[in-house]
């Protein structure tokens, strides 16, 4: 069976680290139909549109999306609604992505890449399960418009609104559970439940559904709590799950813990397993074409891609370890490299992986 991918390299870094990785996916020998698209800045450019529809389409029709990274600074002046951010959260929202996957995985090679004591994080495996496609992201009405009453009356506001669905919390929470047992059976859902009502709701929807999950030991934080925490003792956590909003800023700083955001896959999931899977970092247009960046989060993500939405679980285990292996050999891209290990670019990096996979 041919399966149909999506390549949408987009901005900065993305078509870079987004070609080493379709290398590694292509040298599997696996029955697959890649087409590839501009995406975001990209997509402006020749589209007038961040998301335009024949890339949409593509999206939508294929199994999996392979997705690198959008925005760039020539963007920032752009109507919110073209700037290339929307590319991602319109492809999110119309795939119904509800399901993101962080893992935060700190390679042993890479320990002292850390800004924490390598005692504190040695070990570090955990995997943030972030809300997707509703709460404050997404929640209308939102905008500018003036203050009718009270202190401000008179004056401009801008405004958002937080909510969640029971429907939607259940089916995150059921994401998470399963997870959690399929790991160390420990999940901790984070919410700021002693001032926001969504996220009472949400504490409430949880600890219902827990009780399908017997064996998972279900514990709750507050947001604030736990960004303290994760900096704290980071590996008391092994499964997080948490809104969309606190689940942008936690998964930022749980990868950097580990050092190395250039290390970090993720997988958006809806419920056919239909997934994107991008790297956790952004496009960083100040290193842009000077074949610097670190492909390894976008081969990663090609692993994650194979193993969620292509079943192909094998393989995906085969990139894990060629990626493990060309660590251990000493190579690095600049963002993780240390004295008396031997410096790569980008294109080296996916040559070694290629090696190793071999
Ligand atoms: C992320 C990014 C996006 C988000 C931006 C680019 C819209 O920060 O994937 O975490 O906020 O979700
Ligand atoms: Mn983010």
């Amino acid at each position: 069976m041919t399966h149909k991918i999506a390549v949408l390299p987009g901005d900065g870094i993305g078509p870079e680290i987004t070609e080493q990785a379709v290398r590694v996916l292509t040298a599997l020998d696996l029955d697959l139909d890649l087409q590839t698209q501009p995406v975001g800045g990209a997509a402006y450019d020749v589209h007038g549109h961040p998301l335009p529809p024949v890339v949409l389409d593509l999206a939508k029709s294929s199994d999996a999306i392979l997705f690198g990274a959008v925005g760039d600074w020539k963007y920032d002046t752009l109507a919110r609604e073209l700037r290339p951010e929307q590319a991602i959260l319109g492809l999110r929202k119309a795939l119904g992505l509800f399901a993101n996957l962080r893992p935060a995985i700190l390679y042993p090679q890479l320990a002292n890449a850390s800004s924490l004591k390598p005692e504190v994080v040695a070990g570090l495996n955990i995997l943030i399960i972030r809300e997707l496609t509703g709460d404050i992201y997404f929640g209308q009405p939102r905008g500018v418009r003036e203050v009718a009453e009270g202190p401000f009356k008179g004056e401009r506001q801008g405004f958002d609104t937080m909510h969640y669905a029971e429907s939607e919390v259940r089916r995150i929470a059921h994401v998470a559970f399963q997870a959690a047992q399929k790991r160390s059976k420990k999940l901790c859902s984070v919410d700021k439940s002693n001032v926001l009502e969504t996220s009472q709701f949400w504490r409430e929807i949880v600890i219902e559904v827990a009780k399908e999950y017997p064996d998972v030991a279900l514990s709750h934080m507050y947001i604030d709590n736990a960004a303290m925490q994760l900096v704290r003792a980071p590996k008391e956590f092994d499964v997080i799950v948490t809104g969309n909003l606190f689940g942008d800023i936690l998964s930022d700083e749980a990868a950097m813990l580990t050092g190395s955001i250039g290390m970090l896959p993720s997988a958006s999931l809806n419920s056919a397993s239909q997934g994107l899977y991008e790297p956790s970092h952004g496009s960083a247009p100040d290193i842009a074409g000077k074949n610097l960046a670190n492909p390894l989060a976008t081969i990663l993500s090609a692993a994650m891609l194979l193993r969620y939405s292509l079943g192909k679980a094998e393989q995906a285990d085969r990139i894990e370890s060629a990626v493990q292996k060309v660590l251990e050999q000493g190579l690095r891209t600049a963002d993780i490299h240390e004295q008396g290990l031997t410096r790569v670019s980008t294109s080296e990096m996916g040559d070694a992986v290629l090696k190793a996979l071999k």
